[in-house]
């Protein structure tokens, strides 16, 4: 059997492969309440095969979304319809996760196909929230440097998010500290100039991020999974670095993260990135290696031999894949049928079957 094909657990949690559909935002929400959309969307992966679906970046405040149009999990009416879909999803075999988010000076933004640009106060817009006045682009509104009351309104927003997350049957969590939104800002000495115990040495810039690990894990029961997915360099002369993330993972190791999602970049429109087939792997690989802690892949990860190359060379215990998933809903069944490994479709499927 392929080892992508083999089951992982975490806590209580077993995973019946290794193949992770990526939060994407669907900039499909209306009040942060998702809808048939998200139904068909994260449903489609678990039909076809998926062991772990995480749910898009979800606002844990109305300000924190990045666009009007974002998910939202700030108040118990939005429990109902998520509730919909992990049912859904589990009753197919693969684990609901959740990615909670709050995307700081990238907020207030229109979605994609609306022109992705800031959004006016008459438009809709927001004051956007960041550890220091300091903008993502020249052209950027301002955004508010938080406060002490900010940062504690922030840790509650993370704590009420992830309680309501447990309601919806979601039994992954992922904090979001990655690609430039808030909890990434404060990591970097780029976006952080702040001269409090926020900002500064190293420890200071990591401070809220394990605070708010602290606070989600001090209601998070204890039988299932958290993950970070963390920007493991910013690709920027003087930013946050492999190195940087290796100790923050020992950091959230103690703390008992039990997963770092490997990502990279998105806080500096300055950031200068290759991109190329498995190109962030080798952060998860050394993150694994150093900090002794089980780490995801993702990013330009598209066949089934990568994935399994890249579980068989230790390099990480998941990967995760985001557009390949876009393109083929289906891909874990026909990266079983690549791999020699015979797994069990939908049994409405069974006639369609890869012999
Ligand atoms: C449509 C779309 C939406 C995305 N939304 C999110 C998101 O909500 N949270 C996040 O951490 N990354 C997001 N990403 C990034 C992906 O999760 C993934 O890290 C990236 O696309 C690289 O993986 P890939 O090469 O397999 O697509 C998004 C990507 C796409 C294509």
């Amino acid at each position: 059997m392929a080892l992508l094909f083999e089951p992982l657990s975490i806590r209580s949690i077993q995973f019946k492969n290794r193949i992770v559909v990526s939060p994407m935002c669907e900039y499909s929400s209306e009040d942060g309440f998702a809808n048939d959309w998200h139904l068909v969307h994260l449903g489609s992966r678990a039909v076809g095969g998926a062991g772990l679906i995480i749910a898009e970046a979800t606002a844990v405040s109305p300000e924190g979304r990045i666009t009007p149009d974002d998910l939202g999990i700030w108040k118990d009416a939005h429990i109902d319809f998520l509730k919909r879909i992990t049912a859904f999803i589990e009753a197919h075999g693969s684990v609901p996760g959740i990615q909670l988010a709050h995307a700081g000076r990238k907020a207030s933004h229109s979605s994609p196909w609306k022109g992705n640009r800031p959004l006016s106060q008459n438009e809709g817009g927001w004051t956007t929230l960041a550890p220091s006045a300091v903008a993502y682009k020249e052209t950027d509104p301002l955004p508010r440097k938080m406060s002490t009351e900010d940062i504690e309104q922030l840790k509650n927003d993370f704590t009420n998010a992830t309680l309501r997350a447990m309601q919806a049957g979601f039994k992954v969590i992922e904090l979001h500290a990655a690609h430039g939104y808030l909890l990434n800002e404060f990591l970097s000495p780029l976006s952080n100039h702040r001269t409090d115990d926020y900002g500064g040495c190293f420890e200071n810039r990591v401070r809220l991020l394990l605070e708010v690990v602290d606070a989600v894990r001090s209601v998070l029961t204890e039988t299932l999974p958290l993950f970070v997915r963390i920007s493991a360099s910013e690709w920027v002369e003087g930013g946050w670095s492999i190195e940087d993330s290796v100790q923050l993972a020992k950091l959230l190791k103690n703390k008992a993260v039990d997963m770092i999602d490997c990502s990279s970049g998105g806080n500096i429109s300055t950031q200068k990135i290759t991109v190329k087939p498995l190109y962030q792997v080798p952060f998860a690989e050394r993150i694994k290696k150093e900090a002794g802690i089980a780490t995801a892949a993702v990013g330009m990860i598209t066949t089934a031999e990568e994935c399994e190359e890249i579980l068989q060379r230790g390099q990480a215990d998941l990967v995760i894949m985001a557009r390949q998933l876009l393109r083929d809903p289906y891909f874990p069944l026909h990266a079983a049928k690549k791999l020699n490994t015979d797994i069990p479709w939908p049994v409405q499927y069974e006639r369609a079957k890869l012999k």
